[in-house]
């Protein structure tokens, strides 16, 4: 493990250090990634090791544009290209039928991989001048919530990666919607900014796929293959305080110790630990993860979080709801 972390805000200098088998956390503009390039295991290692991060669950791979797929899939199915032409730069993430340049370590020995082209501007001059692939997972320990700060990769990673790319706050705070473009409809695997609708606009047979029952419900011995996205698998997004989920703020009490994160006023505000009334479900995603860190920080006891409608970005909003709440009802 790396004792010695560079914090830098000069982007040829993250690309240095990736370039050479480095790994390095870095913005996009969903949340921030570690970066290290795909084709170079040792490199790729690092990040499984930095995150504490299951070996059978696969990484994204980023490119710089389309032209870049042919280097890792072996073909690009037709779901998967009107997807990324409309959507792309952005954060959508495709599977592909892998290529055999992509290391097994990368798709944990599946047959797909998962593809995206940022949109955030440091991320795209660090590929560009790499000029090869990087996988970047979100840049947190496996469970944690994802960063969305610099401040925060640096308070996950320090010590454990080559550096850090101080960038600005992310714009969308949850991570890509990932669909599943191997097979026919695809099927939306993670939702995320771009919504099921937007998809289904598009891709009008595209289904959402429903997970499989909640870790603790499925027999340990179930072998990661049986589910569609190996990531689904693990517990996500959680801070180490309970999230609690609500339906009505005006029900509840206030509690000094705790959170309030909604987006209908509370009678009291003044008298939570901390609380957020969020104009918008955009405004509510966006800032999810650093409140966490928040409440974290700040040594409450709890977190209650208004339920949203699942529309629009609601959807993606509401999967790291429960998750961190280890609330699996659908
Ligand atoms: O917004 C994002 O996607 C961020 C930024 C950094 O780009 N990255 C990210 O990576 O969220 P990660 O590793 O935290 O989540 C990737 C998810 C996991 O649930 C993983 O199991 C799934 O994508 N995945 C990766 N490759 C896959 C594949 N070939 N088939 C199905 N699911 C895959
Ligand atoms: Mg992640």
């Amino acid at each position: 493990m790396n004792s010695q972390t560079e914090i830098t805000s000069d982007p040829s200098r993250a690309s240095e250090i990736l370039a050479a088998g480095g790994v390095v956390a870095l913005p996009t503009e969903t949340v921030y990634g570690l970066a290290a390039r795909y084709d170079d295991t040792a490199a790729v290692s690092k990040i499984f090791i930095a995150k504490e991060r299951p070996s059978d669950n696969p990484l994204i791979v980023h490119v710089a544009d389309r032209s870049w797929l042919d280097r890792i899939a072996s073909e690009v199915p037709r779901s998967a290209s009107t997807l990324l032409e409309h959507f792309s730069p952005g954060p959508i993430t495709v599977t592909l039928p892998r290529s055999l340049n992509v290391p097994d370590m990368v798709t944990a020995g599946l047959n797909s991989v998962a593809v995206r082209i940022p949109s955030a501007p440091l991320f795209q001059q660090v590929l560009q001048s790499v000029g090869v692939p990087l996988v970047a997972p979100s840049a947190n320990r496996s469970g944690r919530p994802s960063p969305t700060t610099w401040q925060a990769a640096r308070d996950e990673l320090i010590g454990r990666v080559d550096a850090i790319l101080v960038g600005p706050p992310c714009e969308i705070g949850v991570e890509s919607t990932v669909v599943d473009c191997c097979r026919n409809p695809p099927r939306l695997l993670r939702p995320g900014a771009i919504s099921l609708e937007e998809l289904q606009s598009l891709i009008p047979d595209l289904t959402l796929y429903q997970p499989a029952p909640s870790k603790s419900e499925r027999p340990q011995s179930e072998p990661a293959e049986s589910l569609a996205s190996p990531g689904l698998k693990y517990r996500h997004y959680a801070p180490r305080i309970p999230v609690h989920l609500v339906e009505d703020v005006s029900e509840i009490q206030s509690d000094p110790q705790a959170m309030l994160l909604t987006t209908t006023p509370h009678a009291t505000p003044q008298s939570w630990g901390h609380y957020d009334c969020f104009d918008s479900p955009e405004a509510y995603a966006r800032e999810l993860f650093s409140a966490f860190r928040i409440a974290e920080e700040m040594g409450l006891h709890a977190i209650y979080c208004q339920r949203v409608p699942e529309t629009g970005i609601g959807r993606a909003l509401m999967d790291r709801l429960r998750r961190a709440a280890q609330d699996t009802r659908l």
